[in-house]
């Protein structure tokens, strides 16, 4: 049975009529992932507000939501910058270097793995193999894969990203 409640829902109404949707069928919770999917790619991120909601709207526990949230790396629920740099931490990168790149990146940008510049523009991430293994180390930053990255170029790195969204804005 789905959520029939007058509650102002601060998710987009699109997420609140799926969710809705979604209790519709024999087993809500299934759709669990599906919802915070949606939720995330609205936001960039999941929100404590917009979790106990999807709780709400799904009518399944809030321990399990949180717990779904927090079990999958995917998910975040903390705002993401502008720019997500993730740094593959696996085995082929590793080898060659990539925990100092990840170093670098973190002077660089002043912040630890997991947080966001004050400024919003940068988020700092691992990865496990991203399939390119032969140009390890390697570095996305959204789209965009950095191959054979070594530490000295971090911040010419970070200067390019940041000269190529003042051109675009
Ligand atoms: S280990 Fe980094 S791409 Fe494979």
């Amino acid at each position: 049975m789905s959520c029939k409640c007058q509650m102002k829902f601060s998710l987009d109404e699109d997420i609140v009529k799926y969710a809705k949707e979604c209790t519709e069928n024999e087993y809500p919770e299934s759709y669990l992932i599906s919802v915070l999917h949606k939720v995330q790619n609205r936001y960039g991120y999941l929100s404590e507000i917009h979790l106990d909601e999807v709780a709400h709207l799904l009518q399944v526990p809030t321990a399990n939501v949180y717990g779904v949230a927090t079990f999958y790396h995917y998910f975040k629920l903390k705002p993401r910058g502008k720019f997500s740099i993730s740094v593959c931490l696996g085995t082929a990168c590793f080898v060659k270097g990539a925990d100092s790149v990840l170093d670098a990146f973190k002077n660089e940008l002043g912040i630890e793995l997991g947080e966001t510049s004050s400024d919003c523009i940068f988020s700092l991430e691992s990865t496990r193999c991203i399939g390119v293994c032969a140009m390890a180390p390697v570095v996305t930053i959204n789209d965009r894969v950095y191959s054979n990255v070594v530490p000295a170029q971090v911040p010419a790195i970070i200067h390019e990203v940041k000269e190529n969204m003042q051109v675009e804005a």
